[in-house]
């Protein structure tokens, strides 16, 4: 697995994210023997940078990423994320950014993590009521105390990134990019290139869709969250299998899967770009990190990037509220 540079932090250029073990798709938290021995898979086959936060769950995907980790902590480059968890007692899907409550979040994502510092810590949404100023010095502070070594952003708009990185370096920025979810490259992509920071994209395999293995959502299980997102639902989602069913064309043509093709196409956005690509299963986490040495041709890659739009939002309005566009 090659190594890429997130700003000045090293990781493999194929991560894992491990939100879907706990939290949001169906099975998650049905088999946490698999879900564990997916990480030890991945840090074998040299995916050591892994992807938590404390809202996944909350609080039980840090908590098994820690199990996982024992004895494994320097082998990996770990990023968790606060900021959607109030610890005012307002809890989950309240955001917070204020220096106090990350504060109080810090320690908790140290204890379940089991380790005394986080490699890269990020807001996982901008808060409107925090001056990010402040969010960052706080961060800043954290980083003098070595509680984390890096700070991080989540679906941050270019002004919000801009005075944060004044403040204090921003590492990477992580936000939703993948053949079916192009709009950061108009606006954001042109920031990060210029201050030097990296791009980690999150559900780059449009949360399953791309793989070509989701052809209903009959399967989802009651509580499975892509049942309110606007692309898994009514005709969007009917619309949408062209966009798996071409990525599986260009997939048969390159000899690889549509999960690496998906991959291989945010490889081939640049050496800073880190996808994190979820998945709970020791097969998965082989296929999609084999991702690395799938080369696809310009060709390929430009029939990829000729895709037609997806129909539908990524998220439903409530969710989309939360992000800066
Ligand atoms: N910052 C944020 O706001 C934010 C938001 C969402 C996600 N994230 C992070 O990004 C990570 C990845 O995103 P994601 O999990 O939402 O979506 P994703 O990586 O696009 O897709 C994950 C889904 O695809 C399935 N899958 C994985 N590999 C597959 C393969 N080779 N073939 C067929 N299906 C496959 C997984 O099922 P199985 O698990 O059953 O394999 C899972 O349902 C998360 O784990 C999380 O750490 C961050």
């Amino acid at each position: 697995m090659k190594r890429i540079l997130l700003g000045d932090l090293e990781v493999s250029r194929i991560g894992l994210g491990t939100m879907g073990m706990s939290y949001a798709y169906t099975g998650a938290g049905t088999d946490d023997a698999e879900s564990v021995r997916t990480i030890h898979r991945a840090l074998d086959l040299g995916v050591t940078f892994l992807d938590t936060a404390e809202f996944y769950g909350p609080y039980t995907n840090e908590e098994l990423v820690g199990r996982a980790l024992k004895g494994r902590r320097d082998q990996v480059v770990l990023a968790t994320k606060f900021g959607l968890v109030s610890h005012a007692g307002d809890g989950p899907w309240n955001l917070d950014s204020s220096p106090a409550n990350i504060r109080v979040a810090v320690e908790g994502s140290l204890r379940r993590l089991g380790t005394d510092h986080i490699d890269l810590y990020y807001q996982h949404r901008v808060d409107p009521k925090v001056p990010i100023e402040e969010t960052a010095g706080a961060l800043a502070e954290l980083v003098r105390q070595g509680k984390i070594r890096h700070i991080g952003l989540s679906e941050a708009g270019p002004e919000t990134i801009r005075r944060a990185h004044a403040v204090h370096p921003v590492t990477a920025v992580q936000s939703e990019y993948s053949l079916w979810t192009r709009g950061l490259e108009e606006r954001v992509l042109p920031v990060l290139r210029e201050l030097g920071i990296g791009l980690v994209p999150f559900s780059p395999l449009g949360r399953g869709f791309l793989t070509g293995k989701i052809r209903s959502t009959d399967g989802f299980a009651e509580d499975d969250f892509r049942h309110g997102n606007p692309r898994f639902t009514g005709d969007n989602f009917r619309l949408n299998l062209r966009i798996a069913d071409e990525v599986e064309a260009v997939a048969a043509e390159a000899g690889a899967t549509p999960a690496q093709v998906a991959l291989a196409w945010l490889l081939a956005q640049g050496d800073d770009v880190a996808p994190i690509p979820g998945t709970k299963r020791v097969g998965r986490v082989e296929e999609n990190s084999a991702a690395d040495g799938v080369r696809l041709t310009p060709g390929q890659i430009g029939r990829l990037s000729g895709l037609p739009p997806a129909a539908g939002d990524t998220h439903p309005e409530s969710g989309l509220r939360m992000m800066e566009r």
